[in-house]
């Protein structure tokens, strides 16, 4: 099939490139010349493990390519994916402006049938005003031209997004026209496996869907958090307590890892959003109102431990952070608990050395010319001669460090570990004062 993606970024880069590499004709569309640039280069803007190698076998091949031309990339896909951003308001609510300029854009320039998918995480209602966005443009034409609005929303880790895309838990469809579900069926075939994974339902149940499905993860974490916080207080281990319920099939193993809180582009942003439409909507969505305010809180958990051990004066302390992307196998950093750290010791007047396999060059971006913040080009060298090891990101290679090293390097032998990647015990043995999360 003809397929156009508007919006080059993460979301859409990934559909785009897996879509070619089952056979369609893509044409990925951005207005920053400066990301179609790098892609026509033979590069990609983004960090995500195993995409390069799909989007260049896709570019040879010949079924993938960019353009910042918007009518030629209206006129290609007899699909059109709505890949853009939505980044949050102030108000929480999601910035819908880029959603709507790109079905406005489509309005404009159809010349036939189009499906128009929303893949971006957008409100529920949101297919209604993208409809009636390009309605108004088509009317303004004086043309008459069908179309479908489809929503079928993402459900990509970042890390894992190509093989999320490639052999999804589920394909979510929200259509109203049979037409519309013949097309998302044909385009999805080629990624059902031993099951149907393509569930059709109304455009809002689909809508809603995306939110209830990151709500649910984000409530688990942030309920594994505010026990794990008990559990220290008790004297009891959340480690064990996880492997405990885990085992329960109804609850199941997945997200149950305390920590020092989630981040990245989707939980803070989604959860926030569903609390911004229940108000709207006359609901006080409490629940969830408190995932959110717990998560914030768990991010200066390991801060108001290190005030704990080494006092509210950090002055003069050094201290070396491991991981500074919201998660490993990303150089993410939105709303990563390693930027709440960071700005919580320099507060205090502490600095801090960092290492990240991946992330530095985001965070130089991000923290400047900070003058309290530097970089090392391995992990040990951030250690030498710090106060503390605090680690934020669970990166593999964090797992089995030389910790008589660790423990020879550091001014003093503290870890504080906010993902709880070592046994206490363990530490203990080598001597080192270990800080994990509920490990009471
Ligand atoms: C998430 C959803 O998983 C994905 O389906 C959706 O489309 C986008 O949002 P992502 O943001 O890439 O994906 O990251 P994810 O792996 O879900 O982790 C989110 C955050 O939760 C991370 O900061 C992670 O460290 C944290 N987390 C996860 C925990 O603290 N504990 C856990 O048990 C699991």
């Amino acid at each position: 099939m003809k397929v156009t993606v508007v919006g080059s970024g993460y979301v859409g880069l990934v559909s785009g490139a897996c879509l070619a590499d089952v056979g369609n004709d893509v044409l990925c569309l951005d207005v920053d010349p400066s990301k179609i640039r790098i892609l026509e280069e033979g590069g990609i803007p983004i960090h995500e493990p195993g995409l390069l190698e799909v989007v260049q076998r896709n570019v040879q091949a010949g079924r993938l390519r960019f353009t910042t031309d918007i009518p030629a990339a209206v006129r290609h896909g007899d699909v059109q994916f709505i890949a853009v951003g939505t980044p949050p308001d102030e108000d929480g609510s999601a910035d819908l402006q880029y959603v709507l300029a790109a079905a406005r854009n489509i309005g404009r320039h159809m010349d036939g049938y189009r499906v128009v998918v929303d893949k971006s995480t957008v409100p529920v209602g949101t297919a209604d005003k993208v409809r009636a966005a390009i309605a108004e443009e088509v009317a303004a034409r004086g043309a008459a031209l069908e179309y479908s609005v489809v929503s079928n929303p993402e459900f990509l880790k970042e890390g894992a997004a190509v093989d999320d895309f490639m052999r999804p838990d589920r394909i979510i469809v929200g259509a109203d026209d049979a037409r519309a579900i013949d097309w998302m069926r044909e385009l999805y075939a080629p990624f059902q496996r031993n099951h149907e994974r393509l569930l059709v339902m109304d455009v809002r149940s689909a809508e809603l869907t995306k939110y209830a499905a990151n709500a649910m993860l984000a409530t688990r974490i942030s309920f594994m958090n505010e026990l794990a916080n008990l559990a220290e207080t008790l004297g009891a281990d959340i480690e064990l307590v996880r492997q405990g319920i885990g085992s329960d099939p109804r609850i199941g193993w997945h997200f149950l890892y305390a920590g020092c809180g989630y981040g990245g582009s989707c939980f803070p942003k989604d959860v926030k959003a569903l609390v911004r439409t229940g108000r709207e909507h006359g609901h006080d969505l409490r629940l969830l109102g408190a995932v959110e305010s717990v998560n914030e809180r768990q991010k200066r958990r390991l801060v108001d431990k290190i005030v704990a051990r080494f006092g509210d004066n950090l002055a003069g302390r050094r201290f070396a952070l491991w991981g500074l992307a919201f998660k490993p196998n990303t150089d993410d950093m939105r709303e990563a608990p390693s930027r709440v750290v960071l700005e919580e010791l320099f507060r205090r007047g502490a600095s801090a050395v960092a290492y990240d396999p991946v992330a530095m060059d985001e965070a130089q971006r991000i923290f400047g010319d900070e003058p309290r913040l530097a970089y090392a080009a391995r992990p040990m060298d951030a250690v030498d001669g710090a106060d503390a090891l605090v680690i934020v990101t669970e990166w593999k290679e964090f797992r089995s460090p030389d910790f008589p090293r660790v423990r020879d390097l550091l001014r003093q032998p503290v870890v504080f570990d906010g993902r709880n990647m070592y046994e206490p015990a363990v530490l203990e043995r080598h001597g080192i004062e270990y800080f994990g999360i509920g490990r009471g």
